[in-house]
């Protein structure tokens, strides 16, 4: 390695949090003094996978594996050893070369913008001092001064330039307070505060950075939450209200997700100081795994109206596609819990917390209240909404057994429910998507196919990204020109194209009957969705194509002159960039 020393190995090993990243992978639960999972590297239904916080090690007591964090990214995202290096190197902020220029401006500015957000979160709290109006407010909401501290709120004041005003004081350059959203510029040209007469929640990241503001209007100002928008520093998917503080409290290992960041408060007020808010958005797989890395024991405790139930369905799918188990608790009559907390103790809570439903129970109860299962129709719809529900259980083990509850609960032949399972729902998460083995790309090209033969829709929306698409085999090449001359000359019988495929690789049958009748997994899928999905997977692909090349010409050139090494650190950079802003290799 012409580039880096031992020296800084070492400390990549030294610092990278091992159990954050193998969490990224790999479901893991504290066990003692480590932590335990399913083997990522060998198929296994017990967890045989141990995580070492302390010796920074992985190893699995089935197959034998082991290493570092090093060693455990190379072979799951089957990158060499300089990727690796790279990657963890990158989420550690330390430098591989020589720092250029532009990255001293770049992390400068990453340290500007965080500190910028922190003088305004403490302006908005000094304003929160000395408004008679906004101190009203909170006390109209019952929050004692003391937490309104600990959660840092302020208060953002009914003018369009105080915050301006303050911001020049400082010499703050208004062109970082505006790309952190704090201020806007008017079609004129004029620069406003952008939160005017609100409650300013600051939401911190888990290093007690700033990173946006969530805030509540004090009247019927619509919305009536205006939050920060995604930008450098801000990014919603991958943050939670409080996380913070339930980091630094939560000795008990459990997490209550609720809807807003009034429910944290009105929970932490009571004592509980576990429960995290999403940021204004769907809870997303990333936010999921959070939790349950932070916690043993997961409650959902969402708003009681119809939205919130819905929110809960979507959040139940989310977790059950990982595995991770999850309370839900129910507020009865209560809106939320910040108005439940106006009429009841914590003991009363607590005891919600102990009937929390499971999520069989949850979904099943739902859609009870959707469907009359005393009528046939009805109960037919509730029984295959229920196996679309189940299939969001990955694992095999999970999905039987509750189908054969479902066909005790509802009196319905197991055999019946068994043979209607539409199978595991992909999603095309991160683990998914990173892995660069020739099998998964192989994998994409099939479902390409698969979803063309299955939906004319989908095909006429993904063809023409396909122009310059490069099959990876050239079996599925053949057949994908089948598909188009089928789709193009107009056929209605789908027959007539089963035929063409399973004629054209009669050698190998299995491979197109696959292909043809194996619709596991698939019919569920929404087309929409599946045409973002394979659309963004095109895409990455291209680019860590891309990266290998570079990576490629990076290890020829290391030992002759330098000439474009550093380019080529640069070219490296912006592609993991862009992959970052697919959701890709970033764990900052
Ligand atoms: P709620 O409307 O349930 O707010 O939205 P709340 O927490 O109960 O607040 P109060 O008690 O009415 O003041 C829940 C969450 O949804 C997001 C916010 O994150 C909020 O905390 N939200 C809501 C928005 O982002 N924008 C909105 O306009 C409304
Ligand atoms: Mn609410």
């Amino acid at each position: 390695m012409a580039r880096f020393d031992n020296s800084v190995i070492e400390r990549i090993r030294e610092e990278t949090d091992i159990v954050e990243l193998i969490s990224q992978y790999v479901q893991l639960r504290q066990a003692g003094r480590n932590y335990q999972g399913l083997c990522p590297f060998h198929s296994e239904k017990t967890p045989s996978f141990s995580v070492s916080e302390d010796k920074k090690i992985f190893k699995c007591f089935g197959c034998g594996e082991s290493g570092d964090a090093i060693s455990f990214l190379m072979k799951i995202e089957s990158c060499d050893f300089l990727t690796a290096v790279q990657i963890l190197a990158k989420r550690l902020g330390i430098l591989l070369r020589e720092e250029t220029e532009e990255d001293k401006i770049r992390k400068e500015r990453r340290e500007n913008l965080y500190k910028l957000n922190r003088e305004v979160a403490l302006f908005f709290m000094e304003n929160l001092r000395k408004s008679k109006k906004a101190i009203d407010y909170i006390k109209k909401r019952e929050i004692p001064g003391k937490i309104a501290n600990q959660f840092g709120l302020g208060y953002a004041n009914d003018s369009y330039d105080k915050l301006i005003n303050f911001l020049n004081k400082k010499s703050f350059p208004l062109d970082l307070a505006e790309s952190l959203g704090l201020i806007a510029t008017s079609k004129k040209g004029n620069k406003y505060d952008y939160f005017r007469d609100r409650l300013m929640f600051p939401i911190i990241d888990t290093k007690g950075r700033v990173i946006g503001f969530g805030g509540r209007s004090l009247g019927d100002n619509e919305p009536k939450y205006l939050n920060s928008k995604e930008n450098e520093i801000f990014h919603k998917g991958e943050n939670l209200y409080s996380l913070n503080l339930v980091r630094k409290n939560n000795n008990d290992r459990k997490i209550i997700l609720v809807e807003g960041y009034m429910d944290v408060i009105a929970l932490f007020k009571k004592g509980i100081k576990y429960g995290v808010a999403s940021l204004g958005t769907a809870l997303t797989e990333r936010q999921a795994r959070l939790i349950s890395k932070n916690a043993d024991d997961i409650y959902i405790c969402f708003d009681t109206d119809s939205s919130g139930i819905k929110a809960t369905m979507r959040a139940l799918d989310i977790f059950s596609n990982d595995s991770i188990e999850v309370g839900i608790i129910s507020l009865g009559k209560y809106k939320d819990p910040d108005d439940y907390f106006h009429d009841n103790s914590l003991e009363d809570f607590k005891l919600l917390m102990d009937n929390a439903k499971t999520s069989y129970e949850f979904r099943l109860d739902y859609l009870k209240s959707k469907y009359d299962i005393e009528k046939p129709e009805e109960k037919i719809k509730l029984v295959k909404e229920f196996l679309h529900d189940i299939a969001n259980y990955k694992n095999p083990i999970e999905r039987e057994v509750y189908q054969r509850k479902l066909s005790e609960d509802l009196n319905v032949a197991y055999e019946t429910i068994k043979s209607n399972d539409v199978g595991p729902i992909r999603r095309y998460d991160k683990r998914f998507i990173i892995s660069t083995s020739s099998e998964i790309k192989d994998s994409i090209d099939f479902e390409l196919l698969k979803l063309s033969i299955i939906d004319r829709e989908f095909f006429e929306k993904m063809h023409p990204f396909l122009e310059s698409y490069d099959f990876k085999d050239d079996r599925c090449k053949d057949i994908y020109a089948n598909i188009v001359k089928f789709y193009e000359e107009k056929l209605d019988d789908k027959n007539l194209l089963y035929k063409d495929i399973i004629e054209i690789h009669s050698s190998d049958k299995n491979f197109s009957k696959n292909l043809i009748y194996n619709n596991k997994g698939f019919l569920s899928l929404e087309p929409e969705e599946m045409f973002e999905s394979i659309k963004k997977v095109i895409e990455i692909r291209r680019l860590r194509e891309k990266r290998e090349g570079i990576l490629l010409k990076m290890s020829e050139n290391q030992d002759g002159g330098n000439v474009s090494l550093n380019d080529l650190f640069l070219e490296l950079d912006e592609i993991n960039q862009k992959l970052i802003a697919f959701g890709e290799g970033d764990f900052d």
